[in-house]
């Protein structure tokens, strides 16, 4: 159980994200959530989950800005706590392949889905570092970070940047406490995959006949494993990709038919 904590999640309104925000309050945690849309929009979401009896806050921010990452991690400590649960879930994808992609979707993909969560992984332990705090860190990656796929070069290679950021982190970070993990999800039936199947439900049908287990993730299922990646009594796991693809890693990609 999170009694007491402060779990910090960026793109916190997306479907990913509230999972993780309803799961990580449900367990106790107190939950601060940034994201580009207006506040006025939020109540509803922050009055459900201040019903657990925590704490819950919403602020706009743009995690490709690295100043205001640091504000919002400064307003979170001052008005909820230091955050000790720290998810990089914010990320945007646009499909282009590498003959198309343009420099500003190309740019745009790395500063809001790598920068940004290092902004803010940076900018959250570098706090603990100073309070003397242990913590979690979990990123929100993709099986994208290992599996080509070739119309979203942007996207695999911003996934796996924020791969390797994730091991040096956890290199550096272990002697003080703060345990860094990624969770890399498959096909969501949800959120960035959520609405290319909404647009083409081929895409939907084909997916699902791909993946070995037969099952589209769901976001509960995402927020599950990021909850146990927070969880204190996992002690000596750091560095560590959950890989939760249902085994389309196993497949090539011709056989996916993903890949041309
Ligand atoms: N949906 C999938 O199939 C899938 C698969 C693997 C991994 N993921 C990962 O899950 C995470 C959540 O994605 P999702 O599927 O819930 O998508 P989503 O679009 O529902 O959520 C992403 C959120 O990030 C926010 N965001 C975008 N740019 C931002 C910025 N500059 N600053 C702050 N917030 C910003 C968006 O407003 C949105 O609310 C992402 O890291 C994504 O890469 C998703």
């Amino acid at each position: 159980m999170l009694h007491g904590q402060t779990a910090i999640i960026s793109g916190g309104m997306g479907d990913i994200g509230r999972a993780i925000a309803r799961e990580l309050a449900r367990q106790g945690a107190h939950v601060a959530l940034g994201d580009l849309r207006d506040p006025a929009d939020v109540g509803g979401f922050l009055r459900e989950l201040e019903s657990r009896e925590v704490k819950a806050r919403y602020d706009k921010v743009d995690v490709s800005d690295a100043a205001a990452v640091k504000d919002w991690v400064a307003a979170v400590e001052a008005s909820v706590g230091a955050p000790s649960l720290i998810v990089p879930n914010a990320a945007v994808v646009t499909p282009a392949n590498f003959r198309t992609v343009t420099p500003e979707a190309w740019t745009r993909e790395l500063r809001v889905n790598l920068d940004g969560a290092f902004f803010l992984a940076q900018a959250a332990t570098l706090r603990l570092l100073d309070l003397h705090k242990p913590g979690r860190v979990v990123f929100v990656g993709s099986w994208a970070a290992h599996a080509p796929h070739t119309h979203i070069p942007a996207y695999c290679a911003s996934k796996a940047g924020l791969r390797m950021l994730m091991r040096c982190m956890a290199l550096e970070l272990a002697p003080h406490g703060i345990l860094v993990n990624e969770v890399a999800p498959g096909y969501v039936d949800a959120g960035l995959s959520g609405r290319f199947y909404e647009q083409d439900p081929k895409l939907r049908k084909r997916a699902l006949e791909t993946v070995p287990v037969g099952q589209l993730i769901q976001p509960d299922d995402v927020a599950a494993e990021v909850a146990r990646y927070c969880d204190a009594r996992l002690k000596h796991v750091t560095g560590h990709v959950q890989l939760m693809d249902g085994g389309l890693s196993l497949l090539s990609a011709a056989f996916r038919g993903e890949d041309a």
